[in-house]
């Protein structure tokens, strides 16, 4: 199939619209139709202009979702039809975001793709948080890490290889496996007290963290009930996070 669209792959960031790029903001103006998921916030939606074509492709509560079939033919479609079509991603497209199958599929069809870097969850919420991801005498390195799990099976990773403590680890989509993840970094020889931190909604309005233990933050994020989307920062620099002493209260009481 031939197409005359061009598909940009957008970042959205983490939520705030002053994390946007400039690039993201033209296109979102210059966009005739806009595809999005829940992961993109109602303030950057709100630069949207009104006469855009939106579609939206993301999961919610009660409702059904688009398979990433779908939202691949969706994006075919829409491709031969508008000359700019944005598919916006939260964070960055390229980071646990399916951006690199969206832009292959879409080239393999013969379709023009763009992609637009974004502020990735995890330089967002770490800088929000006042938390560098690396510094000197702390951390030596940083390693994103995905926690999600397909059909409920365990989630394998490279145990002796992450537990480092010279590194931060970063963890996307950690909450139902955390009580594997953190009893495996303990067992390959990472301390319970390890800080960890929890970002709820990094860079938005309802954003909530919760500063703990390695040992200890399955049973305080349950108590502090976090939901999706919540990064986890594990390493010694989540320690200097400015953690509200509200939510301290809560997690320790
Ligand atoms: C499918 S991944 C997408 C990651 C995205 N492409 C990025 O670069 O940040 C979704 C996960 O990213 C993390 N995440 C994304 N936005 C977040 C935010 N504003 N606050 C906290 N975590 C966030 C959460 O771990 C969430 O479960």
């Amino acid at each position: 199939m031939s197409s005359q669209g061009c598909v940009h792959l957008v970042g959205a960031g983490p939520g705030d619209p002053e994390l946007l790029t400039v690039k993201a903001v033209r296109l979102l103006t210059q966009a005739e139709v806009v595809v999005y998921d829940r992961l993109v916030s109602d303030a950057v939606l709100d630069l949207v202009p009104a006469g855009t074509g939106r579609v939206f492709v993301g999961k919610e509560s009660g409702r059904h979702h688009c398979s990433q079939d779908q939202i691949n033919a969706i994006l075919l479609e829409l491709a031969s039809r508008h000359r700019v079509v944005v598919r916006l991603k939260g964070g960055d497209p390229f980071v646990f975001g399916r951006g690199g199958e969206e832009a292959a599929f879409l080239e393999r069809h013969g379709v023009t793709v763009s992609v637009v870097p974004g502020v990735t969850s995890a330089a967002a919420c770490a800088a929000a948080a006042g938390v560098p991801l690396t510094l000197r005498g702390l951390a030596t390195g940083v390693r994103f890490v995905t926690g999600h799990v397909r059909n409920d099976e365990p989630l394998e990773l490279d145990w002796a290889g992450l537990a480092d403590p010279d590194t931060t680890l970063v963890i996307y989509m950690g909450l139902s496996s955390l009580p594997r993840i953190a009893s495996k970094l303990i067992a390959h020889g990472l301390p319970p007290a390890l800080p960890v931190l929890a970002v709820e909604n990094g860079t938005t309005p309802v954003e909530r963290r919760l500063l703990s233990s390695l040992g200890r933050v399955h049973a305080d994020l349950a108590r502090a009930a976090f939901q999706a989307p919540t990064l986890l920062i594990i390493g010694r620099v989540a320690a200097l996070a400015n953690a509200p002493q509200a939510l301290e209260e809560a997690a320790y009481a």
